[in-house]
């Protein structure tokens, strides 16, 4: 089926991003869809090794300039070699993390600035945005509960990461048609069910 469209989840640690795209991307493949499921930081191999440097604790105190282009970088080859391929041939493209990560993080939570990370990523991808940004809510201090082995960033403090959540939340008020926010505290078959119905009326999809 060719209803190609581009899909993000977003929101902070442990809120259970990879379950629901993982649930998501099952989905609308048993029901004939073409669908590329791929995430952020990653999705190539360069970028995949860009991830390790972020992640890796050895590099506690990157320069936070340095953080946001190496997050840029490794998004313009994930959206060069993988994404924009795929949409291209018709397929739908569900990510971990894209964009709004970087504003939320790099942008707010660093203090860089929304235009200015909002602007590196345009650049950085050609423009590339999704149709549909779902937003996973978890207080940071549930979610943070769940991760077992913190990496460099899921190391900075609960504040911070009540500042990356806020972010999401104030992201999504902008545009209310391109983003549904949930709450992850929910049992995940009940927001899987929520998500489904909302990708279908995205594709124009009934039987979804
Ligand atoms: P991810 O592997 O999705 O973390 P988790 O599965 O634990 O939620 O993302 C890696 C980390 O990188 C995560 O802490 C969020 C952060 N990040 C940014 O700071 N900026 C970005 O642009 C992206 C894509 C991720």
């Amino acid at each position: 089926m060719d209803t190609s469209a581009f899909i993000v989840f977003e929101g902070g640690e442990g809120a259970g991003k990879s379950t629901q795209s993982g649930a998501l991307a099952d989905y609308l493949h048993a029901r004939g869809h073409a669908v590329v499921r791929t995430r952020e930081p990653g999705g190539t191999p360069a970028a995949e090794a860009i991830r390790a440097v972020l992640l890796d604790t050895a590099n506690a105190g990157l320069d936070d300039r340095a953080e946001a282009l190496l997050f840029a970088a490794a998004r313009g080859d994930h959206a060069a070699r993988v994404i924009r391929p795929a949409l291209a041939r018709g397929d739908i493209v569900v990510c971990d993390r894209f964009m709004d990560s970087s504003i939320a993080y790099q942008g707010v939570a660093r203090g860089l600035g929304i235009d200015r990370v909002r602007d590196l990523s345009l650049w950085a991808t050609g423009g590339l945005q999704p149709a549909l940004t779902i937003v996973l809510d978890v207080d940071p201090d549930l979610g943070l509960a769940r991760v077992v082995g913190p990496d460099r960033l899921e190391a900075e403090p609960a504040e911070w990461h009540a500042r990356v959540r806020q972010a999401f939340l104030d992201i999504a008020a902008t545009d209310p048609d391109r983003y549904l926010v949930l709450d992850a505290s929910r049992p995940a078959e009940d927001l899987a069910v929520e998500i489904a119905m909302a990708v279908g009326a995205l594709l124009g999809d009934d039987s979804l």
